[in-house]
């Protein structure tokens, strides 16, 4: 195989390891090749990026370079980091991401940040949260590690999810304050919710085969396909919407690129009130939250 031939990492230092990884990653393809050149030596070697700067020119020993081999070998067939090392950070936690589940993106950030912009003066309260599509569990995570008196029900269908959404609710302490149920959307629950959050599939089907390989040999499509035109969950959410909402209950919905004002029209047309668009850090309307109309 020629991708194996070209990175020998047969002896060196920390420091030549790194450049000789980063190098065969760029020719590769792979963007960003030297920040994932790090992440992937530190974890194969297991020290930090302070060891390295302290000692650049201490060996790699020979089990670490077996490690950093493959792991670079796998970043340049293109699957992502977060995935080579199981693991991704996000908000203040670090999660497991599982093989056959959504690995959570630095974008769905803004909608934690929406939420609790909806939810200000609402800090303290014994809130009851719905996650529509929970997937790795992320957006739970977080929210309930910023409104300590929550509790939380998320949903998903696939079982992988759900799975993977009580591990890292475990794993962060939320065990007691969090149940997850597998089902479809929102048909099994008969609860009103303060806030019900949502990251739902909202790729066109058209479009699924042009993603980045990371994203469409490595997200499953269940997490992905929106339909025809990206927005077939959406129509089923917002449609639950009032019949979940409790009175002075808000939902905040993940946008895709350029779908946030159709988002917004929907959400409306069920007559709930808007309540907000944030942007996210690259200035894309990525989150979109509404009200219980009175
Ligand atoms: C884009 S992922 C979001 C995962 C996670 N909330 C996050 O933000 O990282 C969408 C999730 O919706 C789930 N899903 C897709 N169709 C569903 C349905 N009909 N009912 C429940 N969950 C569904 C998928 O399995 C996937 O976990």
């Amino acid at each position: 195989m020629t991708l194996l031939s070209t990175l020998a990492l047969d002896e060196g230092t920390r420091a030549t390891a790194l450049d000789e990884v980063a190098a065969f990653l760029d020719r590769c393809g792979v963007e960003d090749a030297r920040r994932d050149a790090r992440a992937l030596l530190f974890a194969a070697g297991g020290f930090t990026a302070a060891d390295l700067l302290l000692e650049p020119t201490a060996a790699l020993a020979g089990a670490a370079r077996a490690k950093l081999r493959d792991y670079a070998q796998r970043r340049a067939a293109r699957e992502p980091v977060s995935r080579i090392l199981g693991a991704r950070g996000f908000w203040t936690h670090d999660l497991v991401v599982a093989p056959g589940v959504l690995d959570p993106r630095p974008d769905t950030e803004t909608l934690i940040e929406l939420s609790l912009e909806l939810l200000r003066e609402r800090r303290g309260e014994a809130l009851l949260i719905l996650d529509l599509g929970v997937g790795s569990g992320a957006i739970l995570c977080a929210l309930l590690a910023e409104l300590p008196n929550a509790r939380a029900i998320g949903v998903d269908l696939s079982a992988d999810a759900c799975a993977a959404a009580a591990l890292n609710l475990s794993r962060c302490g939320f065990s007691r304050r969090a149940s997850v149920l597998r089902g479809r959307w929102a048909d099994s629950l008969a609860a009103r919710f303060d806030l019900i959050v949502s990251n739902p599939p909202y790729i066109a089907s058209g479009e699924l085969d042009a993603l980045e390989p990371e994203v469409r040999l490595h997200d499953p499509r269940l997490a992905l396909d929106g339909g025809a035109d990206g927005f077939d969950c959406y129509r089923e959410i917002v449609e639950a919407l009032p019949r979940l909402l409790a009175p002075t209950g808000a939902a905040a919905l993940e946008a895709g690129d350029g779908q946030a004002r159709s988002l917004a029209a929907l959400l409306a047309e069920k007559g709930l009130e808007p309540a907000g668009i944030r942007k996210d850090a690259g200035g894309r309307e990525r989150a979109v939250a509404a009200r219980r109309g009175r």
